[in-house]
Formats: structure tokens, sequence, C-alpha cells
């Protein structure tokens, strides 16, 4: 485990009370937690920029019954293949269905993937989780 280092924080007063309010909306135990997850949030969106290999999640809503809508998206998942670690599809309802597709490698390419299958017609909401593979956050 890598060493503990303590460092003391400037802030005025206005900022730090917000700051302390969104400790409590978002329930962490306290401020070094809260401030360790705002500084691994900022290497995350680092990594998507800098980064060789990322790790996130594509969600997708759509309604089955859209014609062609399942082929279109498998053809481009076939293209995707290197980057498409899972797919897990759940029926919602009868018409509607959710797909979360894991996806492991280039982020541009990850970014790429997201943006062509939420423009498919018939994807009524598509989100990409952009996340981390861990290897460079502690
Ligand atoms: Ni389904």
């Amino acid at each position: 485990m890598s060493k503990l280092f303590r460092f003391g924080v400037s802030l005025d007063k206005d900022l730090l009370d917000k700051f302390d309010r969104l400790i409590r909306a978002k329930n962490y135990p306290n401020r070094s937690e809260a401030f360790r997850d705002l500084i691994r949030k900022e290497l995350v969106k680092r990594e998507w920029q800098k980064a060789a290999e990322i790790a996130g999640a594509i969600t997708l809503i759509y309604d089955h019954h859209k014609r062609e809508l399942l082929n279109k998206l498998t053809n481009i998942q076939h293209d995707f293949q290197n980057l498409i670690v899972s797919t897990q599809h759940i029926h919602l309802d009868h018409n509607n269905c959710l797909e979360i597709i894991v996806v492991k490698g280039n982020p541009k390419q990850a970014q790429k993937l997201a943006d062509t299958l939420k423009a498919v017609k018939g994807v009524k909401y598509g989100t990409l989780s952009m996340s981390t593979t861990g290897k460079e956050i502690k």
C-alpha cells in the first residue's frame, strides 16, 4: 500500500460550505474521501483523453419491434468486436429492451461505438459511462 500524505487546503468559507453540503448529499464519510473521489474523477477524465486503454459501459434503451433495429445494432457491434467484452440484454417490458455493452480498449473507439449505436434510428436513449481499467488509480 502507498504512503498516506496529509496536506492543507485553503478555501473561502462559501466554497467550503458548498463542499460540505455536497459531501452530506452524497453521503461521503468525510472531506478526505470526497476530495479523493474528485481527484479520481479528474484522473479518469484524463485517461479518456490520453490513455491507450480504458473501460466503460454503454447502455441502450430501444424498442425491439422497430424494423431492422436489432440487425443494425448487431452489425455495428461486430464491427467493434475487439473492443466489446460482453453484452447483456434485458427485456424491460413487451416492447422495450435494455442493453449493456461493456467495453475495454481505445477510448476514441469506445466513444465512436457509443455515438454510432446511439445514432441508430429507434434507439430511445443511450449513455456512455466512462470508467477506468483501474491500473492508473489507487
Ligand atoms: Ni429484449
